[in-house]
C-alpha cells in the first residue's frame, strides 16, 4: 500500500500514479480551535523557538485531518532575519514589523549572516522530533524565504508594500545592496543545508514578493540567490513565487523540482509552459475555503479534472489559509481530493 509520503515523493518526481498529494500553505494557525488554544498559554515566537511546541503546532492539522499528506514545520519566514541580527513583532492591528532598518553599508556590515544557522539550532530539534513522529507515513516539509523577499523584509521594516527602499537601494546604491543580498544568500544557503540534514523531505521557498523585482534584476535577486541554495540542498525543492507567472519560463532554468502556482495563474498554462518534468503545486484559491462547502466542492473537482492523470500535481492552495478559513470548508476540500 501506498503512504502519503510515497505519494507525495512520487509526485515531486513527477510519477506518482495514485491520487494526487495534498497539504495547504499555513495549514496550522488561527482557524484552528486548537491553535488558538495553545497561544493563550504562549506567544507565536516562544512557540516557533521551542521545538516541543513547534512540533506539536506542526501536528495539529494533520491529527484533525489526516488526509493531509505533508506536515509543514512551524515557523516564520521571518526567522532569517532575526538570525542575522534585525527581530521582528506583529503588530496587533496586522502586518509585521522588523526592529530596524538595513538600508546603508554600514547597517549590512551589522548582520551576522556567519553562523546565522546555529542560531536557528532549534528548528533542527523541531525537525528531529517531527521526523520521529511521522517516520516513513508523512512527508515532512522544511521551508525558507528567498533572498529577494528576506530583503524586502529587512530594507523595509516590515511588510514590503511596493519595496520602494529597495527598489532605489538597487538603483542608488548597488554595492550595500548586493553584500546585503550575499549575507542573506549565506544565511538561507546554511539554513537549508541544517533542514536537510535534520530529517526534511523536501523544501519550499517561499518567493512571496518575486512580482515586485524589477524585471532586470530578476536573474541576479531572485534567481540565482535561488540557484545558491538549491546547490546546498540535497532534498527535493519547491519553489512558490507569487504573482510571478509571467517568468515562469525563468523559473524552469533554475531546476526546483516542483514550482508552486498562485491562484491567478491557470495550471494548465503553467503545465504548457514548464513542460512535464517539472511537478506543478497549486492552485485553489484560499478565500474559497472561507466560503461555504458547497463551492469548495466544486472548485476542488475542477482542479482534480484539470489535472487528472497529471503524474506531477499536488494539491495546494495559491497561497496561504487565512485565519478566516472555515474548518468545513477544507474538510470539504480534502473529502473531494481523497474521499
Ligand atoms: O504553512 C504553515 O503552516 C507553516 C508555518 C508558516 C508560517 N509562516 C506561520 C505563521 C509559514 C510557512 C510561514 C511563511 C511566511 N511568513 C511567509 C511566506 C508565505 C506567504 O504568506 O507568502 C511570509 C511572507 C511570512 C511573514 C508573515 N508571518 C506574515 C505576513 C504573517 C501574518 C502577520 C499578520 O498580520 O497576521 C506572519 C505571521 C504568521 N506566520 C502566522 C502563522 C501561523 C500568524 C501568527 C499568529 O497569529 O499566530
Amino acid at each position: 500500500m501506498t503512504t502519503s509520503r510515497k505519494r507525495f515523493l512520487d509526485a515531486l518526481a513527477c510519477r506518482n500514479l495514485d491520487r494526487p498529494p495534498v497539504w495547504l500553505m499555513r495549514q496550522a494557525g488561527r482557524y484552528l480551535p486548537e491553535y488558538r488554544a495553545l497561544k493563550e498559554e504562549s506567544d507565536f515566537r516562544t512557540m516557533v523557538r521551542t521545538p516541543e511546541l513547534a512540533t506539536e503546532v506542526t501536528l495539529q492539522p494533520l491529527k484533525r485531518f489526516p488526509q493531509l499528506d505533508a506536515a509543514i514545520l512551524f515557523s516564520d519566514i521571518l526567522v532569517i532575519p532575526e538570525a542575522l541580527g534585525v527581530d521582528y513583532r506583529f503588530r496587533d492591528e496586522g502586518g509585521i514589523e522588523l526592529e530596524r532598518t538595513i538600508r546603508s553599508e554600514i547597517e549590512v556590515d551589522s548582520l551576522t549572516p556567519e553562523g546565522a544557522a546555529e542560531r536557528l539550532e532549534y528548528v533542527g530539534e523541531a525537525l528531529q522530533m517531527l521526523k520521529k513522529e511521522l517516520g516513513e507515513e508523512k512527508t515532512l516539509l522544511g521551508f525558507c524565504g528567498a533572498p529577494w523577499t528576506l530583503a524586502l523584509y529587512l530594507v523595509e521594516g516590515g511588510s514590503p508594500g511596493e519595496g520602494r527602499n529597495l527598489r532605489e537601494m538597487l538603483y542608488r546604491d548597488p554595492h550595500s545592496a548586493r553584500l546585503l543580498l550575499k549575507g542573506i544568500t549565506t544565511a538561507c544557503t546554511d539554513y537549508v543545508r541544517l533542514q536537510c540534514a535534520s530529517g526534511a523531505d523536501a523544501i519550499q521557498l517561499f518567493d512571496s514578493w518575486a512580482a515586485l523585482c524589477p524585471s532586470e534584476f530578476y536573474e541576479e535577486w531572485c534567481l540565482d540567490p535561488i540557484r545558491k541554495i538549491k546547490e546546498a540542498c540535497d532534498k527535493p525543492m519547491i519553489l512558490f513565487s507569487r504573482g510571478a507567472a509571467n517568468r515562469l519560463t525563468d523559473q524552469v532554468t533554475v531546476g526546483t523540482e516542483a514550482i508552486a502556482i498562485d491562484w491567478a495563474t491557470s495550471l494548465s498554462q503553467a503545465r504548457a509552459t514548464i513542460g512535464p518534468n517539472i511537478a506543478i503545486q497549486g492552485n485553489l484559491d484560499p478565500i474559497l475555503l472561507e466560503t461555504d462547502p458547497e463551492y469548495v466542492r466544486a472548485a476542488a473537482a475542477n482542479i482534480l479534472e484539470n489535472r487528472k492523470g497529471d503524474p506531477g500535481f499536488i494539491f495546494n492552495g495559491g497561497h496561504g489559509l487565512s485565519p478566516k478559513t472555515r474548518i468545513d470548508c477544507v474538510q470539504a476540500l480534502l473529502d473531494t481530493i481523497a474521499p
